[in-house]
Protein backbone atom coordinates (compact mmCIF):
# COMPACT_ATOMS: atom_id res chain seq x y z
CA UNK A 1 0.00 0.00 0.00
CA UNK A 2 2.46 2.10 0.81
CA UNK A 3 4.72 1.58 -2.06
CA UNK A 4 1.77 1.95 -4.32
CA UNK A 5 1.09 5.62 -2.56
CA UNK A 6 4.81 6.36 -3.47
CA UNK A 7 4.37 5.25 -7.11
CA UNK A 8 1.31 7.80 -7.00
CA UNK A 9 2.85 10.62 -5.63
CA UNK A 10 5.82 10.11 -8.01
CA UNK A 11 3.63 10.08 -10.76
CA UNK A 12 1.98 13.38 -9.31
CA UNK A 13 5.59 15.31 -9.03
CA UNK A 14 7.87 13.88 -11.46
CA UNK A 15 11.25 14.67 -10.80
CA UNK A 16 13.48 17.59 -12.47
CA UNK A 17 16.67 19.28 -11.20
CA UNK A 18 15.10 22.49 -11.75
CA UNK A 19 11.21 23.79 -11.51
CA UNK A 20 8.87 22.24 -13.89
CA UNK A 21 5.95 24.17 -15.60
CA UNK A 22 2.65 24.09 -13.46
CA UNK A 23 0.40 21.84 -14.35
CA UNK A 24 -1.30 18.58 -13.56
CA UNK A 25 -0.15 14.94 -13.82
CA UNK A 26 -3.37 13.51 -13.62
CA UNK A 27 -4.16 10.08 -12.94
CA UNK A 28 -1.33 7.56 -13.24
CA UNK A 29 -0.81 6.19 -16.93
CA UNK A 30 -3.89 7.52 -18.52
CA UNK A 31 -3.28 11.28 -17.09
CA UNK A 32 -4.79 13.78 -18.76
CA UNK A 33 -5.38 11.85 -21.87
CA UNK A 34 -9.69 11.69 -21.94
CA UNK A 35 -9.81 15.35 -21.51
CA UNK A 36 -7.08 16.49 -23.75
CA UNK A 37 -9.41 14.12 -26.68
CA UNK A 38 -12.63 15.26 -25.87
CA UNK A 39 -14.03 16.30 -29.29
CA UNK A 40 -14.32 20.27 -29.86
CA UNK A 41 -14.99 22.76 -32.65
CA UNK A 42 -12.41 22.55 -34.83
CA UNK A 43 -11.73 26.13 -35.32
CA UNK A 44 -11.17 26.72 -32.09
CA UNK A 45 -8.14 25.27 -29.45
CA UNK A 46 -9.71 22.78 -27.35
CA UNK A 47 -10.96 23.57 -24.33
CA UNK A 48 -8.59 21.87 -22.48
CA UNK A 49 -5.70 24.11 -23.83
CA UNK A 50 -7.51 27.24 -23.01
CA UNK A 51 -8.68 26.40 -19.73
CA UNK A 52 -4.95 25.55 -18.50
CA UNK A 53 -3.45 28.48 -20.29
CA UNK A 54 -6.08 30.54 -18.13
CA UNK A 55 -4.99 28.64 -15.05
CA UNK A 56 -1.22 28.67 -16.07
CA UNK A 57 -0.07 30.53 -18.22
CA UNK A 58 0.87 29.82 -22.30
CA UNK A 59 3.68 26.59 -20.78
CA UNK A 60 2.40 24.10 -18.54
CA UNK A 61 2.90 20.48 -18.27
CA UNK A 62 0.42 17.22 -18.04
CA UNK A 63 0.61 13.75 -18.73
CA UNK A 64 -0.99 12.14 -22.34
CA UNK A 65 -0.96 8.67 -23.76
CA UNK A 66 1.37 6.94 -20.81
CA UNK A 67 3.73 9.81 -21.39
CA UNK A 68 5.31 13.01 -19.82
CA UNK A 69 4.21 15.96 -21.97
CA UNK A 70 4.80 20.10 -22.30
CA UNK A 71 2.36 22.00 -24.03
CA UNK A 72 3.39 25.31 -25.03
CA UNK A 73 1.02 28.40 -26.67
CA UNK A 74 4.27 30.39 -26.96
CA UNK A 75 5.16 30.92 -30.23
CA UNK A 76 8.84 32.33 -30.22
CA UNK A 77 9.32 28.68 -27.78
CA UNK A 78 7.95 26.55 -30.34
CA UNK A 79 9.88 28.14 -33.31
CA UNK A 80 12.87 27.93 -31.52
CA UNK A 81 12.35 23.95 -30.34
CA UNK A 82 11.56 23.52 -33.80
CA UNK A 83 14.41 24.94 -34.92
CA UNK A 84 17.18 23.71 -32.35
CA UNK A 85 15.58 19.79 -31.89
CA UNK A 86 15.59 16.78 -34.18
CA UNK A 87 14.01 13.96 -32.54
CA UNK A 88 10.68 14.04 -33.10
CA UNK A 89 8.40 14.02 -30.09
CA UNK A 90 5.57 10.87 -30.37
CA UNK A 91 4.80 9.09 -27.10
CA UNK A 92 6.44 5.67 -26.79
CA UNK A 93 2.56 4.11 -27.44
CA UNK A 94 2.35 5.79 -30.59
CA UNK A 95 5.38 5.03 -31.82
CA UNK A 96 5.31 1.81 -31.33
CA UNK A 97 2.09 1.58 -33.84
CA UNK A 98 4.90 3.10 -36.70
CA UNK A 99 6.95 0.11 -35.79
CA UNK A 100 9.86 -0.01 -33.95
CA UNK A 101 12.83 0.28 -36.22
CA UNK A 102 11.28 3.38 -37.49
CA UNK A 103 13.27 5.98 -39.45
CA UNK A 104 11.75 8.93 -38.10
CA UNK A 105 12.61 7.78 -34.59
CA UNK A 106 16.33 6.51 -35.72
CA UNK A 107 19.41 8.65 -36.51
CA UNK A 108 19.98 11.63 -37.78
CA UNK A 109 21.81 9.96 -40.63
CA UNK A 110 18.91 8.17 -41.84
CA UNK A 111 16.78 10.86 -40.96
CA UNK A 112 18.60 13.32 -42.92
CA UNK A 113 18.56 10.76 -45.57
CA UNK A 114 14.79 9.73 -46.39
CA UNK A 115 13.80 13.54 -45.91
CA UNK A 116 16.10 14.47 -48.76
CA UNK A 117 15.05 11.30 -51.02
CA UNK A 118 11.43 12.40 -50.00
CA UNK A 119 12.21 15.81 -51.41
CA UNK A 120 13.46 14.68 -54.62
CA UNK A 121 10.40 13.12 -55.60
CA UNK A 122 7.23 15.36 -53.51
CA UNK A 123 9.43 18.62 -53.91
CA UNK A 124 8.08 21.40 -56.82
CA UNK A 125 10.57 19.32 -58.81
CA UNK A 126 9.09 15.82 -58.30
CA UNK A 127 5.61 17.42 -58.80
CA UNK A 128 5.89 18.96 -61.89
CA UNK A 129 7.51 15.82 -63.38
CA UNK A 130 5.67 13.20 -62.52
CA UNK A 131 2.82 13.87 -59.58
CA UNK A 132 0.76 16.66 -61.54
CA UNK A 133 -1.37 14.49 -64.30
CA UNK A 134 -1.75 11.66 -62.07
CA UNK A 135 -3.54 13.27 -59.51
CA UNK A 136 -5.10 15.54 -62.42
CA UNK A 137 -6.41 12.40 -64.14
CA UNK A 138 -7.79 10.54 -60.62
CA UNK A 139 -9.69 13.65 -59.46
CA UNK A 140 -11.25 14.07 -62.90
CA UNK A 141 -12.38 10.10 -62.60
CA UNK A 142 -13.48 10.71 -59.32
CA UNK A 143 -15.67 14.04 -59.93
CA UNK A 144 -17.59 12.18 -63.04
CA UNK A 145 -18.49 9.33 -60.46
CA UNK A 146 -19.54 11.59 -58.13
CA UNK A 147 -21.35 14.03 -60.38
CA UNK A 148 -23.02 10.42 -62.17
CA UNK A 149 -24.54 9.47 -58.78
CA UNK A 150 -25.13 12.90 -57.63
CA UNK A 151 -22.81 12.94 -54.08
CA UNK A 152 -19.36 12.46 -53.66
CA UNK A 153 -17.76 11.77 -50.29
CA UNK A 154 -14.61 14.75 -50.19
CA UNK A 155 -12.43 12.67 -47.43
CA UNK A 156 -12.72 8.87 -48.98
CA UNK A 157 -12.41 10.76 -52.53
CA UNK A 158 -9.26 12.20 -52.01
CA UNK A 159 -8.18 9.27 -49.39
CA UNK A 160 -7.97 6.94 -52.60
CA UNK A 161 -7.06 9.98 -55.04
CA UNK A 162 -3.53 10.22 -52.05
CA UNK A 163 -3.14 6.43 -51.83
CA UNK A 164 -3.60 5.59 -55.35
CA UNK A 165 -1.19 8.63 -56.31
CA UNK A 166 1.39 7.96 -53.52
CA UNK A 167 1.87 4.01 -54.31
CA UNK A 168 2.85 4.70 -58.10
CA UNK A 169 5.22 7.50 -57.21
CA UNK A 170 6.40 5.23 -54.57
CA UNK A 171 6.57 1.69 -56.14
CA UNK A 172 5.69 2.44 -60.06
CA UNK A 173 3.34 0.10 -61.61
CA UNK A 174 1.53 -2.79 -59.26
CA UNK A 175 -0.44 -5.86 -60.48
CA UNK A 176 -4.32 -4.60 -60.21
CA UNK A 177 -4.87 -7.49 -57.26
CA UNK A 178 -2.26 -6.42 -55.42
CA UNK A 179 -3.17 -2.61 -55.10
CA UNK A 180 -6.53 -3.63 -54.91
CA UNK A 181 -5.95 -5.64 -51.35
CA UNK A 182 -3.51 -2.26 -50.16
CA UNK A 183 -6.75 -0.21 -50.58
CA UNK A 184 -8.84 -2.50 -48.74
CA UNK A 185 -6.15 -2.61 -45.62
CA UNK A 186 -6.21 1.16 -45.80
CA UNK A 187 -10.18 1.18 -45.68
CA UNK A 188 -9.40 -1.56 -42.20
CA UNK A 189 -7.64 1.39 -40.65
CA UNK A 190 -10.10 2.84 -37.86
CA UNK A 191 -10.60 6.58 -38.11
CA UNK A 192 -9.41 7.46 -35.05
CA UNK A 193 -7.37 4.46 -34.08
CA UNK A 194 -4.83 6.17 -31.90
CA UNK A 195 -7.09 7.79 -29.40
CA UNK A 196 -6.59 4.46 -27.55
CA UNK A 197 -3.27 3.48 -28.28
CA UNK A 198 -3.34 0.16 -26.75
CA UNK A 199 -3.64 -3.11 -28.36
CA UNK A 200 -6.83 -4.54 -27.16
CA UNK A 201 -9.02 -7.52 -29.54
CA UNK A 202 -11.78 -5.52 -30.85
CA UNK A 203 -10.85 -1.93 -30.09
CA UNK A 204 -9.03 0.53 -33.00
CA UNK A 205 -5.40 -0.20 -32.63
CA UNK A 206 -5.78 -3.77 -32.56
CA UNK A 207 -7.66 -4.02 -36.06
CA UNK A 208 -5.20 -1.34 -37.39
CA UNK A 209 -1.98 -3.14 -36.37
CA UNK A 210 -3.59 -6.55 -38.32
CA UNK A 211 -4.54 -4.54 -41.19
CA UNK A 212 -0.62 -2.63 -40.94
CA UNK A 213 1.10 -6.12 -40.81
CA UNK A 214 -0.74 -7.05 -43.72
CA UNK A 215 0.39 -3.95 -45.49
CA UNK A 216 3.98 -4.37 -44.98
CA UNK A 217 3.88 -7.76 -46.47
CA UNK A 218 2.63 -6.97 -49.37
CA UNK A 219 4.83 -4.60 -49.96
CA UNK A 220 7.38 -6.47 -49.01
CA UNK A 221 6.24 -9.18 -51.59
CA UNK A 222 6.11 -6.42 -54.61
CA UNK A 223 9.43 -5.03 -53.83
CA UNK A 224 11.11 -8.77 -53.88
CA UNK A 225 9.30 -9.58 -56.80
CA UNK A 226 10.62 -6.20 -58.68
CA UNK A 227 13.95 -6.95 -57.37
CA UNK A 228 13.92 -10.57 -58.81
CA UNK A 229 12.55 -9.81 -62.25
CA UNK A 230 14.22 -6.50 -62.77
CA UNK A 231 11.48 -4.79 -63.11
CA UNK A 232 11.05 -0.80 -63.50
CA UNK A 233 10.86 0.49 -59.68
CA UNK A 234 9.00 3.30 -59.07
CA UNK A 235 10.72 6.81 -58.45
CA UNK A 236 11.22 6.42 -54.94
CA UNK A 237 12.89 3.24 -54.79
CA UNK A 238 15.17 3.94 -57.28
CA UNK A 239 16.64 7.13 -55.60
CA UNK A 240 16.49 4.96 -52.04
CA UNK A 241 17.91 2.22 -53.59
CA UNK A 242 20.58 4.03 -54.72
CA UNK A 243 24.29 3.32 -53.75
CA UNK A 244 26.47 5.18 -51.63
CA UNK A 245 29.64 6.55 -52.56
CA UNK A 246 31.24 3.22 -51.04
CA UNK A 247 29.19 1.23 -53.50
CA UNK A 248 26.64 -0.02 -50.66
CA UNK A 249 22.49 0.59 -50.76
CA UNK A 250 21.96 3.56 -49.16
CA UNK A 251 18.58 1.68 -47.19
CA UNK A 252 17.46 -2.00 -46.74
CA UNK A 253 14.39 -2.77 -47.68
CA UNK A 254 12.77 -3.36 -44.58
CA UNK A 255 13.37 -0.02 -43.91
CA UNK A 256 12.18 1.48 -47.01
CA UNK A 257 8.98 -0.34 -46.65
CA UNK A 258 8.87 0.54 -42.68
CA UNK A 259 9.12 4.26 -43.94
CA UNK A 260 6.62 3.98 -47.07
CA UNK A 261 3.78 2.77 -44.54
CA UNK A 262 4.66 5.54 -42.08
CA UNK A 263 4.50 8.24 -45.01
CA UNK A 264 1.10 6.46 -46.27
CA UNK A 265 -0.30 6.73 -42.59
CA UNK A 266 0.48 10.45 -42.08
CA UNK A 267 -0.49 11.79 -45.26
CA UNK A 268 -3.85 9.89 -45.62
CA UNK A 269 -4.74 11.05 -41.78
CA UNK A 270 -4.00 14.62 -42.73
CA UNK A 271 -4.38 15.85 -46.23
CA UNK A 272 -8.17 13.91 -47.26
CA UNK A 273 -9.65 15.41 -43.67
CA UNK A 274 -7.92 19.15 -43.98
CA UNK A 275 -9.39 18.80 -47.79
CA UNK A 276 -13.20 18.07 -46.47
CA UNK A 277 -12.51 20.75 -44.15
CA UNK A 278 -11.56 23.15 -46.52
CA UNK A 279 -14.47 22.05 -49.22
CA UNK A 280 -17.21 22.91 -46.16
CA UNK A 281 -15.34 26.16 -45.37
CA UNK A 282 -16.49 27.20 -48.73
CA UNK A 283 -19.83 25.99 -49.42
CA UNK A 284 -20.36 28.36 -46.86
CA UNK A 285 -19.50 30.89 -48.44
CA UNK A 286 -21.10 31.64 -52.16
CA UNK A 287 -18.88 35.17 -53.08
CA UNK A 288 -15.50 32.37 -52.46
CA UNK A 289 -17.86 29.43 -54.05
CA UNK A 290 -18.30 31.97 -57.31
CA UNK A 291 -14.88 33.05 -57.17
CA UNK A 292 -13.55 29.69 -57.48
CA UNK A 293 -15.47 28.42 -60.15
CA UNK A 294 -14.76 31.41 -62.07
CA UNK A 295 -10.79 31.20 -61.88
CA UNK A 296 -11.20 27.84 -63.04
CA UNK A 297 -13.36 28.28 -65.81
CA UNK A 298 -11.00 30.75 -66.57
CA UNK A 299 -8.32 27.78 -66.60
CA UNK A 300 -10.49 25.49 -68.73
CA UNK A 301 -11.31 27.84 -71.05
CA UNK A 302 -7.75 29.04 -71.53
CA UNK A 303 -6.58 25.81 -73.09
CA UNK A 304 -6.59 25.25 -76.21
CA UNK A 305 -8.41 21.42 -76.12
CA UNK A 306 -10.91 21.27 -73.19
CA UNK A 307 -10.23 17.64 -71.65
CA UNK A 308 -6.08 19.07 -72.01
CA UNK A 309 -4.15 18.35 -68.47
CA UNK A 310 -4.06 20.53 -65.96
CA UNK A 311 0.23 22.20 -66.61
CA UNK A 312 1.92 23.29 -63.55
CA UNK A 313 1.50 27.05 -65.14
CA UNK A 314 -2.45 26.06 -64.78
CA UNK A 315 -1.71 25.46 -61.26
CA UNK A 316 0.60 28.52 -59.90
CA UNK A 317 -2.05 30.72 -61.86
CA UNK A 318 -4.59 29.64 -59.27
CA UNK A 319 -4.26 32.45 -57.12
CA UNK A 320 -8.13 32.48 -55.49
CA UNK A 321 -7.27 28.78 -54.45
CA UNK A 322 -3.92 29.21 -53.11
CA UNK A 323 -5.65 31.99 -50.98
CA UNK A 324 -8.09 29.84 -49.73
CA UNK A 325 -5.76 26.79 -49.17
CA UNK A 326 -3.59 29.07 -47.01
CA UNK A 327 -6.76 30.58 -45.24
CA UNK A 328 -7.94 27.05 -44.53
CA UNK A 329 -4.30 25.68 -43.23
CA UNK A 330 -4.08 28.58 -40.94
CA UNK A 331 -7.92 28.22 -39.22
CA UNK A 332 -7.92 24.79 -39.54
CA UNK A 333 -4.64 24.05 -37.59
CA UNK A 334 -6.04 24.27 -33.86
CA UNK A 335 -3.52 20.91 -33.30
CA UNK A 336 0.44 21.06 -32.24
CA UNK A 337 2.61 21.81 -35.26
CA UNK A 338 5.56 20.87 -33.42
CA UNK A 339 6.02 17.65 -31.49
CA UNK A 340 9.83 17.48 -30.29
CA UNK A 341 11.65 15.38 -27.87
CA UNK A 342 14.51 17.96 -26.42
CA UNK A 343 17.95 15.48 -25.58
CA UNK A 344 18.83 18.18 -22.77
CA UNK A 345 16.91 20.12 -20.15
CA UNK A 346 15.83 23.64 -21.51
CA UNK A 347 15.58 26.87 -19.22
CA UNK A 348 12.44 29.04 -19.95
CA UNK A 349 12.24 31.97 -17.62
CA UNK A 350 11.87 30.32 -14.08
CA UNK A 351 10.82 27.18 -15.36
CA UNK A 352 13.28 23.95 -17.30
CA UNK A 353 11.81 21.87 -20.36
CA UNK A 354 13.26 18.09 -19.41
CA UNK A 355 15.14 16.26 -21.51
CA UNK A 356 12.82 13.13 -22.79
CA UNK A 357 9.57 14.95 -22.19
CA UNK A 358 7.16 15.53 -25.37
CA UNK A 359 7.57 18.58 -26.06
CA UNK A 360 3.77 19.76 -27.90
CA UNK A 361 3.64 23.41 -29.31
CA UNK A 362 0.20 24.95 -30.86
CA UNK A 363 0.37 28.00 -33.06
CA UNK A 364 -1.28 30.44 -31.29
CA UNK A 365 0.06 32.83 -33.51
CA UNK A 366 -2.82 31.62 -36.21
CA UNK A 367 -5.24 33.16 -33.94
CA UNK A 368 -3.31 36.34 -32.90
CA UNK A 369 -5.59 39.27 -33.85
CA UNK A 370 -2.50 41.66 -34.27
CA UNK A 371 -1.26 39.41 -37.08
CA UNK A 372 -4.47 38.96 -38.50
CA UNK A 373 -7.37 40.93 -38.03
CA UNK A 374 -11.28 38.93 -36.52
CA UNK A 375 -8.37 35.69 -36.77
CA UNK A 376 -11.79 33.52 -36.34
CA UNK A 377 -13.28 34.68 -39.68
CA UNK A 378 -12.63 32.37 -42.86
CA UNK A 379 -11.52 35.20 -45.26
CA UNK A 380 -8.96 34.03 -47.64
CA UNK A 381 -9.06 37.41 -49.53
CA UNK A 382 -6.51 38.63 -46.54
CA UNK A 383 -3.85 36.39 -48.16
CA UNK A 384 -4.24 39.27 -51.27
CA UNK A 385 -0.48 40.19 -52.38
CA UNK A 386 1.07 37.63 -49.99
CA UNK A 387 3.75 34.99 -50.59
CA UNK A 388 1.46 31.81 -51.35
CA UNK A 389 4.26 29.65 -52.41
CA UNK A 390 6.52 30.19 -49.03
CA UNK A 391 5.34 27.10 -47.03
CA UNK A 392 6.69 28.90 -43.57
CA UNK A 393 6.76 31.85 -41.85
CA UNK A 394 6.99 33.68 -38.84
CA UNK A 395 3.27 34.12 -38.61
CA UNK A 396 2.18 30.61 -40.80
CA UNK A 397 3.04 27.30 -39.33
CA UNK A 398 0.64 24.72 -40.56
CA UNK A 399 3.88 22.36 -41.56
CA UNK A 400 5.49 22.85 -38.61
CA UNK A 401 9.10 24.58 -38.98
CA UNK A 402 13.05 23.25 -38.82
CA UNK A 403 14.71 19.97 -39.33
CA UNK A 404 11.21 18.15 -38.81
CA UNK A 405 8.78 20.59 -41.48
CA UNK A 406 6.44 18.32 -43.25
CA UNK A 407 8.08 16.72 -46.39
CA UNK A 408 4.50 16.21 -47.96
CA UNK A 409 3.42 20.24 -47.85
CA UNK A 410 3.69 20.06 -51.37
CA UNK A 411 2.05 17.31 -52.51
CA UNK A 412 -0.56 18.30 -50.25
CA UNK A 413 -0.86 22.16 -51.37
CA UNK A 414 -1.27 20.40 -55.11
CA UNK A 415 -3.65 17.86 -54.05
CA UNK A 416 -6.03 19.86 -52.66
CA UNK A 417 -5.45 22.92 -55.65
CA UNK A 418 -6.11 20.31 -57.96
CA UNK A 419 -9.35 18.14 -56.45
CA UNK A 420 -11.03 21.84 -55.77
CA UNK A 421 -10.17 22.92 -59.34
CA UNK A 422 -11.71 19.16 -60.78
CA UNK A 423 -14.97 20.13 -57.80
CA UNK A 424 -15.67 23.66 -58.61
CA UNK A 425 -15.95 22.49 -62.43
CA UNK A 426 -19.25 21.33 -61.10
CA UNK A 427 -22.58 23.51 -59.33
CA UNK A 428 -21.99 22.04 -55.71
CA UNK A 429 -23.16 22.07 -52.03
CA UNK A 430 -22.63 20.53 -48.80
CA UNK A 431 -25.73 20.10 -46.52
CA UNK A 432 -25.95 23.22 -43.73
CA UNK A 433 -26.29 20.15 -41.35
CA UNK A 434 -21.83 19.15 -42.10
CA UNK A 435 -20.41 19.51 -38.85
CA UNK A 436 -16.16 19.79 -38.76
CA UNK A 437 -14.92 18.94 -35.05
CA UNK A 438 -11.42 17.92 -33.87
CA UNK A 439 -10.45 14.88 -31.85
CA UNK A 440 -6.99 15.56 -32.26
CA UNK A 441 -8.09 14.37 -35.92
CA UNK A 442 -9.73 16.73 -37.60
CA UNK A 443 -13.91 14.88 -37.84
CA UNK A 444 -16.93 14.41 -39.93
CA UNK A 445 -19.62 13.31 -37.45
CA UNK A 446 -22.19 14.05 -40.05
CA UNK A 447 -19.99 12.92 -43.17
CA UNK A 448 -18.59 15.02 -45.72
CA UNK A 449 -20.61 14.32 -49.00
CA UNK A 450 -20.54 17.33 -51.76
CA UNK A 451 -24.18 17.09 -53.39
CA UNK A 452 -23.80 17.72 -57.10
CA UNK A 453 -26.76 20.22 -58.99
CA UNK A 454 -28.48 18.48 -61.92
CA UNK A 455 -27.37 21.18 -64.43
CA UNK A 456 -23.92 20.03 -62.92
CA UNK A 457 -21.18 20.95 -65.08
CA UNK A 458 -19.67 24.71 -65.07
CA UNK A 459 -17.33 25.03 -68.00
C1 LIG B 1 -2.42 19.49 -45.26
C2 LIG B 1 -1.80 18.36 -44.96
C3 LIG B 1 -0.66 18.24 -43.99
C4 LIG B 1 -0.38 18.94 -42.85
C5 LIG B 1 -1.17 20.10 -42.23
C6 LIG B 1 0.85 18.39 -42.30
C7 LIG B 1 1.47 18.85 -41.15
C8 LIG B 1 2.63 18.33 -40.64
C9 LIG B 1 3.27 18.81 -39.43
C10 LIG B 1 2.76 19.94 -38.56
C11 LIG B 1 4.39 18.05 -39.24
C12 LIG B 1 5.36 18.14 -38.07
C13 LIG B 1 6.45 19.16 -38.35
C14 LIG B 1 7.25 19.50 -37.12
O1 LIG B 1 7.22 18.82 -36.07
O2 LIG B 1 7.97 20.52 -37.23
C15 LIG B 1 4.45 17.08 -40.32
C16 LIG B 1 5.43 16.13 -40.49
C17 LIG B 1 5.44 15.19 -41.50
N1 LIG B 1 4.57 15.12 -42.56
FE1 LIG B 1 2.99 16.29 -42.89
N2 LIG B 1 1.27 17.36 -43.11
C18 LIG B 1 0.39 17.24 -44.15
C19 LIG B 1 0.47 16.37 -45.22
C20 LIG B 1 1.45 15.43 -45.39
C21 LIG B 1 1.56 14.54 -46.54
C22 LIG B 1 0.62 14.54 -47.74
C23 LIG B 1 2.65 13.75 -46.32
C24 LIG B 1 3.26 12.69 -47.22
C25 LIG B 1 3.11 12.67 -48.53
C26 LIG B 1 3.23 14.15 -45.05
C27 LIG B 1 4.35 13.58 -44.50
C28 LIG B 1 4.94 14.03 -43.33
C29 LIG B 1 6.09 13.39 -42.76
C30 LIG B 1 6.78 12.16 -43.31
C31 LIG B 1 6.42 14.13 -41.61
C32 LIG B 1 7.57 13.87 -40.64
C33 LIG B 1 8.78 14.64 -41.13
C34 LIG B 1 10.00 14.36 -40.30
O3 LIG B 1 9.88 13.80 -39.22
O4 LIG B 1 11.08 14.72 -40.77
N3 LIG B 1 2.48 15.16 -44.52
N4 LIG B 1 3.37 17.28 -41.17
Amino acid sequence: MLNLCHWIYQWRNPKCNEILPPGSMGFPIIGETFEFMKPHDALQFPSFVRKRIIRHGLVFRTSLFGGKFIISMDNELNMEIAKTNRTIGVPKSITRLFGNNNLFVQSIESHKHVRSSTFQLLGPQGLKLRVIEDIDLLARKHMEEGARNGFLDVKEAASKILIECLAKTVMGDMDPETAKELAICWRKFPSGWFRFPFKIPRMGVYDMMKARKRMMNLLKEVVLKKRASGEEFGEFFKIIFGENERGKEKMSVENAINYIYTFFLIANETTPRILAATVKLISEKPRIMQELQREHARIVGDRSEKDAALTWEDYKSMTSTHMVINESLRITTTVPVVLRKPDHDIQVGDYTIPAGWTFMGYPNVHFNPEKYEDPFVFNPWRWKGKDLSALVSKNHVPFGAGPRLCVGAYFAKLLMAIFIHNLCRYRWSMKVETTVTRSYMLMFPQGCDVQFSEDTKVD
